[in-house]
């Protein structure tokens, strides 16, 4: 079916929303993923206007640098003063002088609006012809909301507002949503005659419809099958009860589409992010941005990721990850930390205490244990030993290390970038790594170990290490004195340890 009616949005969207006590202005703040503002473009945008105009007014210049980011193509119009809903459309229409058909009203601060419940309002304008049709809804407590005020024939004859109702309009509950579509012609007309007398001396757009009617034009309501879609947001308590709406919204979406949520009541999922069948998310778990999880990828508990992709069969226990990518099978955590551009190929592992940052690790690398690994590539079935640092600062520049293929790092290592540990080499437990160790090879550099015989007895004498070493040299001499063939030990030990304890690598050896 050809679309014969030409629309245009508009957004109001100037108000300072006072009772948020922020500086950020009301259309600003975020909600799951997309802030006020852009969930009600969000929930327009199926309607292809041909221009989508923005009222804006207080914290103009944050909104409009929002609006530059999420909607380039909409129309910022300035509205100076804020002197009502009405004075709000009136100005918008004036900066699109051409607008014909439809044009739809949506306050800006009705976030939970569903482009369906949007889109069967106009549809249902459209075909009606109407003049003017209100999104209504039945709500189980109407304070504070404009009221369908309707006549004996049950049609609509004035929208009221709270402040302006008698007391029998007041007991209403069907209320008005703050989302309306209108002909474009007709409501230029009429909004050239609104007048500000009421209680707060503002030009109402919901006094269009009685204008309209006393004109004889034919005007509708629709109504919202789910009222929760119509709630507004002026206070960050309402605000807080929207964010748990919205979750359930979510939540229950992506558990009908096949992916298990194991505490829902704690799983906050942004509309922006992508699940796959079969994910499974455990609970206390903040999924963010354009964060994406696999099939069969488990995440949680207790776990947030902003901007992050978890490919499938892969576990995130315990950490969080910002900007990062945990490729196939991978595993991380518990208690990780994913920097942007940590990229962790195939079936890869960052364990526990572990950061990682501007990295890449090959399919099979693995990270185990209280490392921090920045600006480094890390060949595939490398292995990094426990409390290993890729020294990336020198103070003014970041450098880059490079673990070869297979190579083996031991523990308590420091790699001193730009070096290079060539594939397959091994690197010594406790060693400084500053220049690059060729493949194969086995870079180390710490001192001969030394000990010194007696100095607990000489110089933390009547300690219990003392007492504790006095027992042990005296049941060593005991034994010594019934095995004839036993032989005194060297006053120091300076020579070099057996290439097999060289490579203390926490249990990462044997997993
Ligand atoms: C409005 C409706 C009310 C409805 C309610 C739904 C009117 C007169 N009343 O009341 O019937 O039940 O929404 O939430 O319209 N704005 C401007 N410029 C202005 C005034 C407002 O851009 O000069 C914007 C606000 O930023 C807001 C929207 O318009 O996004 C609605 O204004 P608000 O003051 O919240 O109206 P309500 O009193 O909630
Ligand atoms: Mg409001």
């Amino acid at each position: 079916m050809s679309e014969p009616h030409p629309r245009t949005v508009v957004v109001l969207a100037a108000g300072e929303g006072k009772r948020m006590k922020s500086a950020l202005p009301k259309v600003l703040h975020p909600l799951l993923g997309r802030t006020l503002l852009g969930h009600v473009l969000n929930a327009a945008d199926p309607l292809a206007a041909q221009q989508t105009m923005v009222v804006v007014g207080h914290g103009a210049d944050q909104v409009r640098a929002h609006l530059s980011e999420i909607a380039p193509g909409a129309t910022a119009v300035f509205q100076a003063e804020q002197l009502g809903t009405g004075h709000a459309v009136r100005i918008a229409l004036e900066g699109a002088p051409e607008a014909t058909g439809t044009v739809v009203v949506l306050n800006g601060d009705v976030p939970l609006l569903r482009p369906e419940t949007v889109a069967a309002l106009v549809a249902a304008h459209e075909s009606e012809g109407a003049a003017a049709t209100v999104l209504a809804a039945e709500v189980p407590d109407p304070t504070g909301l404009g009221r369908i005020v309707r006549g004996a024939a049950g049609r609509l004859e004035q929208i009221v507002e709270q402040r302006d109702a008698t007391p029998a309009q007041l007991a209403i509950r069907e209320i008005n949503a703050g989302i309306y579509a209108f002909d474009a012609v007709r409501l230029r007309d009429v909004l050239g005659k609104l007048s500000t007398d009421n209680d707060q001396g503002e030009e109402y757009l919901t006094d269009v419809f009685a204008l309209l009617v006393s004109a004889g034009e034919p005007v509708a309501v629709h109504l919202a099958a789910d009222h929760t879609e119509t709630l507004g947001c002026n206070d960050r308590v309402e605000l807080a009860a929207l964010r748990r709406l919205l979750r359930d919204r979510v939540n229950e979406r992506w558990m009908r589409a096949g992916v298990s949520l194991l505490d829902p009541e704690t799983t906050w999922i942004d509309v922006t992010v992508a699940l796959d069948r079969d994910a499974v998310v455990d609970q206390n778990t903040q999924l963010r941005g354009g964060s994406v999880v696999g099939s069969e990828a488990v995440v949680g508990p207790d776990v947030t990721l902003v901007d992050t992709v978890v490919g499938a069969g892969a576990t995130v226990l315990r950490s969080h990850a910002i900007g990062a990518e945990v490729g196939p099978g991978a595993s991380v955590g518990p208690y990780a930390y994913l920097r942007p551009d940590a990229r962790l190929a195939e079936k890869s592992k960052v364990g526990t205490f572990v950061e990682v940052k501007n990295s890449e690790l090959g399919p099979g690398a693995k990270v185990p244990h209280l490392s921090y690994v920045g600006d480094a590539t890390i060949g595939a079935r490398a292995n990094i030993g426990a409390a290993t640092i890729f020294v990336n600062y020198d103070g003014v520049n970041k450098n880059r290390t490079v673990v070869g293929e297979a190579a083996f790092v031991g523990c308590d290592t420091s790699l001193i970038a730009p070096v290079e540990v060539g594939a397959g080499a091994y690197v010594a437990a406790g060693s400084a790594i500053s220049k690059d160790v060729p493949p194969g090879a086995l870079g180390v550099t710490r001192a001969p170990q030394r000990s010194v015989e007696g100095w607990v007895a000489r110089k933390r004498p009547g300690t219990a290490s003392a007492e504790a070493a006095e027992r042990a040299l005296r049941d060593a001499q005991g034994a010594a004195a019934a095995t004839p063939a036993a032989s005194e030990g060297e006053a120091i030990h300076g020579a070099a340890e057996p290439v097999g304890r060289t490579f203390g690598t926490g249990d990462t050896a044997t997993e």
